[in-house]
């Protein structure tokens, strides 16, 4: 199942790549308030849907842009492009996300960024990988030695307590802060250790699905914004685990 996911993920890299490639001629629409929706978007992800249910007609599927098929405990989450707005700005911090869950269990995770030529991916049990080596989370301890990194989701919907304030309370206690626009990519880089924690809020469980499962089995931590180890994607965060209890109080 694992070479066959990474097959019908870097498949799907090659058709982004395509319509990355010829941006001047695709429509892009608006598919909410500041939210971005293209034909790459539905194409790839149509392409990974008619992949995964060709190969396991029963499981269930979970579409950021085909919604929910449902009838089976194990599930496909699907994010065909995970940061829109970076790709049709010509921009290569864009990824795809794809993740097994069985009997509401991470199982396998996998994202591609496919302009950057990276393919990361995790089993539940059996590590975090980044083009096939072991990847493992940072050792950064202090907060105020820490690159960390965010997004603004929250903008988008006018929450009543959006990330701005947070942000600039835990950007004057950091090194430095980031913001790369695909919130899967986000997470694989606490992975791999080129960022030492990520938070968001107001995401989907599309965006996180697969780059939560390979912040654990990278060694890193993923909980809400009071420690409680649970996924939940309207407050996400990823840490390097040394971090986590410091950080906290900022959240
Ligand atoms: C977006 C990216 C971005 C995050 C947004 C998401 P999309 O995904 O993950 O980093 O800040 O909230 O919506 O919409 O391009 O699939
Ligand atoms: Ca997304
Ligand atoms: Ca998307």
């Amino acid at each position: 199942m694992d070479s066959f996911l990474i097959n019908t993920i870097k498949e799907a890299g090659t058709i982004a790549l395509d319509y990355f490639d010829q941006l001047a001629e695709i429509k892009i629409k608006k598919k909410g308030d500041r939210d971005l929706v293209t034909v790459a978007d539905v194409k790839v992800e149509s392409f990974i849907r008619k992949k995964l249910l060709g190969k396991y007609p029963k499981h269930s599927f979970y579409g950021e842009e085909s919604g929910i098929q449902e009838g089976s405990a194990s599930r496909w989450i699907v994010d065909p492009i995970d940061g829109t707005h970076s790709f049709v700005r010509g921009q290569y911090y864009w990824s795809i996300s794809i993740a097994l869950e069985i009997e509401h269990e991470l199982q396998m995770g996998a994202v591609y960024a496919p302009r950057l030529n990276d393919l990361y991916f995790a089993k539940k049990g059996e590590g975090a990988f980044k083009n096939d080596s072991k990847i493992v989370t940072s050792n950064v301890d202090q907060l105020r030695e820490a690159m960390v990194s965010t997004g603004f989701a929250c903008l988008r919907s006018n929450l009543e307590k959006n990330n701005l304030e947070r942000f600039s309370r835990i950007a004057e206690n950091t090194m430095g802060q980031r913001r790369f626009g695909s919130a899967a990519m986000d997470l694989c880089m606490v992975a791999d250790g080129q960022v030492d924690a990520f938070w968001e809020q107001h995401l989907n469980l599309y965006d996180i699905a697969a780059g939560v499962l390979i912040v654990k089995e990278a060694g890193g931590s993923i909980t809400d914004f009071t420690g409680e180890k649970i996924i939940n994607p309207e407050a996400v965060l990823a840490t390097n685990s040394k971090l986590l209890d410091e950080i906290l109080a900022y959240m």
